[in-house]
């Protein structure tokens, strides 16, 4: 049943590497943003037919990406797995990109982890199948949650991604006795600085006036919950008032995601990266969701964005609670992670789905009145170096004084 769509797939990419002039003397370039005559650069649709999504849902792993297959054609919103493209860099474990029959609605799965999510996205958003350009991604996955903010099973739209990894870190048992975390900002002598050495993907902010929308859109579900889920979130209640949206059924809420590779559990560690956000965003992010890959997507759209290929404006990040990053009162961290069951995986995937579709049809309901032309963003949206032109409104400001960084040539 693959024979037409991957015919069509592997005959696209023929054209393209037919188009490919050879490699000259000298810098190569891969095409300035606004070239679009280099065969490698942004797309220009008169060249070839290029698959043109109105939205690219990214998923991590399989279980993420199953729930809209399963349902998007149950729905009646179209059969993703109609088209299978197979594009050079991404990863063997999910080798083929997803697309319903009218090339509307994608999807594609990274693989879990920064690294692989970084790889991943960086050759998918330059593939030369599609443009773009247009396109409004909505980076959709399960996550750690901060009791505070929300519960297993909510569904949280982020502004603010932060890295909070990107530390020195001392096991607690050798840190000096005055520190209140291992984990000390680069560049500084101690917790709670703001770092003074940066590699650039440290906190990246998406377009709140976006955000907002897609947060109105989702506010339309009826979340799923069940009874396994409710009992562990009611160990939570003793904790009182500050951890009382940990004991209430799911909602969808506006707060941060936090990138590690590192998958961290218990009240201490919790605590140290909430401070990191804190500070890193100069106090206007709330860290309520973990993620593996966040940073490392936004990443890849970044530089993708600086050539021109992506428009970082068109940007979402949802994530829904699988697990508490801490333990609710009288439960060790220990016993929290590895012994007891959350049963928060079921309502998670259910409601990325939930949420998710919801985002989905609100932006092609509304495409030619709202989103054909773009969501203009209210805020800072880049990176905390101004890639993309603007002063960030967290970190040490723009390195190119607003202006935005120009591809080499
Ligand atoms: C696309 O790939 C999926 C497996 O990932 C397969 O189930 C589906 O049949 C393929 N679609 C076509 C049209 O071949
Ligand atoms: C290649 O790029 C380097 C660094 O930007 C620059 O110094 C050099 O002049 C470029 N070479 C050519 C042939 O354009
Ligand atoms: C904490 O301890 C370190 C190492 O002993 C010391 O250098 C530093 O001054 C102390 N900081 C504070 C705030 O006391
Ligand atoms: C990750 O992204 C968030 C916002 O999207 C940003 O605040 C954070 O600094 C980023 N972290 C790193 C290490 O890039
Ligand atoms: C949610 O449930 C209400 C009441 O049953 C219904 O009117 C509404 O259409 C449902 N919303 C969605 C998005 O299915
Ligand atoms: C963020 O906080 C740091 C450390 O206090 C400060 O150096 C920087 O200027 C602040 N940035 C903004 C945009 O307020």
């Amino acid at each position: 049943m693959r024979f037409l769509p991957c015919a069509l797939a592997s005959l696209l990419a023929l054209c393209q590497r037919g188009l490919a002039a050879p490699p000259s003397e000298g810098n190569i370039t891969n095409g300035p943003a606004g070239d679009s005559s280099l065969p490698n650069g942004p797309p220009n649709p008169s060249l070839l037919p290029r698959i043109t999504p109105k939205v690219m849902i990214v998923s991590m792993f399989a279980p993420e990406a199953d729930v809209w297959y399963e349902n998007m054609r149950l729905d009646g919103f179209g059969d993703l797995l109609a088209l299978n493209i197979s594009v050079p860099g991404t990863s063997p474990k999910y080798p083929y990109v997803h697309c319903t029959l009218d090339g509307q609605v994608c999807q594609m799965t990274t693989c879990e982890g920064e690294i692989n999510a970084a790889t991943s996205m960086m050759a998918l958003a330059i593939a030369n199948q599609f443009d773009f350009r247009k396109t409004y991604w909505l980076v959709a996955g399960i996550a750690g949650v901060n009791p505070k903010y929300s519960t297993i099973g909510g569904v949280a739209l982020a502004r603010y991604s932060v890295q909070a990894a990107l530390q020195y870190e001392f096991d607690a048992r050798e840190m000096p006795d005055n520190f209140s975390t291992g984990y000390v900002a680069f560049g500084t002598m101690g917790p709670d600085h703001y770092p003074t050495i940066l590699y650039g993907t440290e906190v990246f902010e998406v377009n709140q006036a976006l955000r907002d929308r897609a947060f109105d859109y989702a506010s339309k579900a009826n979340l799923t919950d069940n009874e396994d889920s409710k009992r562990y979130r009611a160990r939570y209640k003793p904790a009182g008032n500050s951890l009382a949206m940990a004991s209430s059924g799911p909602s969808v809420v506006k707060c941060d995601t936090v990138t590690s590779d590192v998958y961290y559990s218990g009240k201490l560690l919790s605590e140290s990266f909430e401070r990191t956000v804190d500070i890193w965003t100069n106090g206007t992010g709330r860290y309520c969701m973990t993620a593996q890959e966040d940073n490392a997507t936004l990443a890849a759209l970044i530089k993708a964005a600086i050539f021109g290929f992506v428009d970082f404006a068109r940007v979402i990040i949802l994530r829904t609670g699988s697990n508490f990053d801490r333990p609710p009162p009288g439960v060790t961290a220990y016993e929290h992670l590895l012994v007891l069951k959350q049963n928060g995986f079921a309502v998670a995937i259910g409601n990325l789905y939930l949420a998710g579709i919801e985002i989905v049809k609100g932006i092609l309901n509304d495409w030619t009145a709202v989103f054909d032309k773009g969501v203009k963003p209210c805020n800072y949206i880049g990176d905390i170096f101004g890639s993309l032109g603007g002063e960030p409104d967290y970190g040490p400001g723009s390195l190119t004084g607003g202006q935005p960084v120009k591809p080499a040539v």
